[in-house]
């Protein structure tokens, strides 16, 4: 059964959000695509957002753990920097209807 998230437009362009299920996610919305992880950092387990909603870098060109800083790239998940370099985050699986809704798979 999937789970409705929210309305692609309800994402800015680069932009994330956070949603409490069980177990959390996070979805990141880059050059109109759309990306989904659970929100745990590979290093402690963490959640990684710094504000609720909050995923990016100052840049907004990766995500980045708020608790020791590892950077992981938005489009795979994959730590680039940090204390956990050379892991990842768990993707999750992601589908958007017709309507421009993004569900949970
Ligand atoms: S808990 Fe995320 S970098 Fe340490």
């Amino acid at each position: 059964m999937s789970t409705k998230l929210c309305h692609l437009d309800d994402l800015n362009d680069p932009g994330s959000m956070g949603f409490e299920l069980e177990p959390p996610v996070f979805i990141i919305k880059k050059n109109s695509q759309v990306y989904g992880y659970l929100n745990q950092c590979p290093h402690t387990g963490v959640n990684l957002e710094w504000l609720p909603n909050d995923f990016l870098n100052i840049d907004k060109s990766c995500i980045q753990c708020s608790l020791h800083g590892a950077t992981f790239t938005i489009e795979s998940g994959s730590c680039i920097q940090g204390p956990c370099n050379g892991t990842g985050l768990t993707p999750v699986r992601l589908s958007i209807d017709s309507d421009g809704y993004i569900k949970l798979e």
